[in-house]
């Protein structure tokens, strides 16, 4: 392990909330005890809530149910969670969840069917129209609990406090955080995501990874443990990444990765941060909702042209990522070391076949279209995004110019 010498010593901590309140079951078989969890938390009645149809194509669903049925737990469903879920279904839940008297929600699925999960549980509790928390109108007293079995490791919803949702009226995607979104229990079992098509368990892996990254590129102070801990996680994805690429079936690769989805999103790997960046996932979002892309190969295919185009401004943390996870050698051109880094990461993007443009990922926008992401951006985050470089609309849309 090579330590990079610009940065030891020059970190200092700023003050941080750490909360974690799931509880977390890892590993093979581990969906057996839902019911089990499910009456820890003394509800009556629970929705389940999945998406498109996999869990019932691989029987998960029905496991699910009878371990319910096992601890006489009253139970009804709802499935239809899209990939960027959809606001309509989650009124739809929530009129169901009340007519059912729910008072537990149980995601069963991938980020999508939590996050749907999540603004149901905020609709039931709070009066009024759940979509003012994710339109920055407001903020939720609280939330029904949320539990989880997880058949993908991508979003680190299942240890997050974010939901994120998609209005179909002028495509508007969406993030809504709160601690009371947090699920209250997460069932991880790498098996589980055996069944993952190749591309999605690619799109998982650039999400994970950047979710560190995102809190990783900042400007200001950090702190020496938590960027030790972020190198590790990110070098630890990268490697069974490729695993995963060559040998899907492979559960030690399957577990490193689940588990650093949990790890990546759950606020760990950025305590003690000045800030945190996020920029590329403000962009991804506005892609997500006008084109419905997969969520992780959106982020690849802007990473690249966001980091090109701040990496002058953040160059410390440039170097350090080049030198620490992406093994550039150490060079006084920290440019030029800079650089390496970022090209090293669209080889790695390229090998597990995740895009690293627009066209590749097959969306074309217009001039008018890449405007109206930059707005729409630029409105959601208040202004202005970012941290290793503060973006203003103009710098966004200059980023979905080069990501083309
Ligand atoms: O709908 P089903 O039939 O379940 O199929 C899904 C879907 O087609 C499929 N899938 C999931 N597990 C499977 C499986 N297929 C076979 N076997 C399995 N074991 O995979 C597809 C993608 O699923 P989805 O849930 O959409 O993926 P993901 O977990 O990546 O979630 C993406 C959503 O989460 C949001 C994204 O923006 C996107 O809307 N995010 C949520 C975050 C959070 N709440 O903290 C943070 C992220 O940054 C992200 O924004
Ligand atoms: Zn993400």
């Amino acid at each position: 392990m090579k330590f990079c010498c610009v940065v030891m010593g020059e970190n200092t901590m700023h003050n941080f909330k750490y909360y974690t309140p799931t509880k977390v079951l890892f590993g093979k078989g581990t969906e057996k005890q839902v019911g089990i969890l499910v009456k820890e938390q003394k509800c009556k009645k629970v929705l389940i809530h999945y998406g498109t149809g996999s869990v019932v194509k691989t029987g998960l669903l029905d496991k699910v149910k009878a371990a319910l049925d096992t601890e006489n737990i009253s139970w009804v469903e709802l499935g239809g969670a899209v990939p960027n879920p959809r606001l309509s279904l989650v009124y739809e839940g929530i009129a169901l969840a009340k007519k059912e008297k729910v008072d537990f929600i149980l995601a069963v699925g991938g980020g999508s069917a939590l996050d749907s999960a999540k603004a149901i549980g905020y609709g039931v509790y709070n009066e009024g129209d759940v979509w003012e928390f994710y339109d920055r109108k407001r903020q939720a007293d609280g939330c029904l609990p949320v539990g989880v079995v997880l058949t993908m490791a991508a979003t680190g919803s299942e240890m997050s406090q974010s939901s994120v949702i998609t209005k179909e009226e002028g495509l508007i995607k969406r993030g809504y955080s709160s601690d009371y979104g947090r699920p209250v229990f997460a069932i991880m079992n790498p098996e589980l995501t055996f069944t993952l098509p190749d591309y999605q368990t690619a799109c998982g892996c650039t999400d994970i990874l950047m979710h560190s990254m995102e809190r990783y590129f900042v400007a200001g102070d950090t702190m020496e443990l938590t960027d030790t801990l972020a190198e590790a996680l990110m070098r630890t994805v990268i490697k069974y990444s490729l695993v995963l690429e060559k040998n899907p079936n492979n559960y030690e690769a399957r577990a490193e990765i689940m588990w650093a989805g949990s790890l990546s999103h759950n606020g760990l790997t950025g305590c003690g941060a000045s800030a945190v960046d996020f920029a590329t996932h403000g962009l991804e979002h506005e892609l997500g909702g006008l084109y419905d892309v997969a969520h992780g190969a959106g982020l690849a295919a802007l990473w690249g042209s966001w980091a090109r185009y701040v990496y002058k401004d953040c160059l410390h943390r440039f170097y350090r990522f080049a030198t620490q996870v992406m093994e550039v050698e150490e060079n006084e051109n920290k440019e030029k070391v800079a650089l390496k880094g970022i090209e090293k990461m669209e080889e790695f993007f390229k090998q597990i076949h995740m895009p690293i443009s627009l066209t590749e990922l097959g969306v074309f926008p217009t001039e008018e279209e890449m405007k109206l992401m930059a707005h729409k951006c630029s409105i959601a985050s208040g202004g202005k995004k970012g941290s290793a470089k503060v973006l203003v609309e103009e710098d966004m849309l200059a980023i979905y110019r080069m990501a083309k």
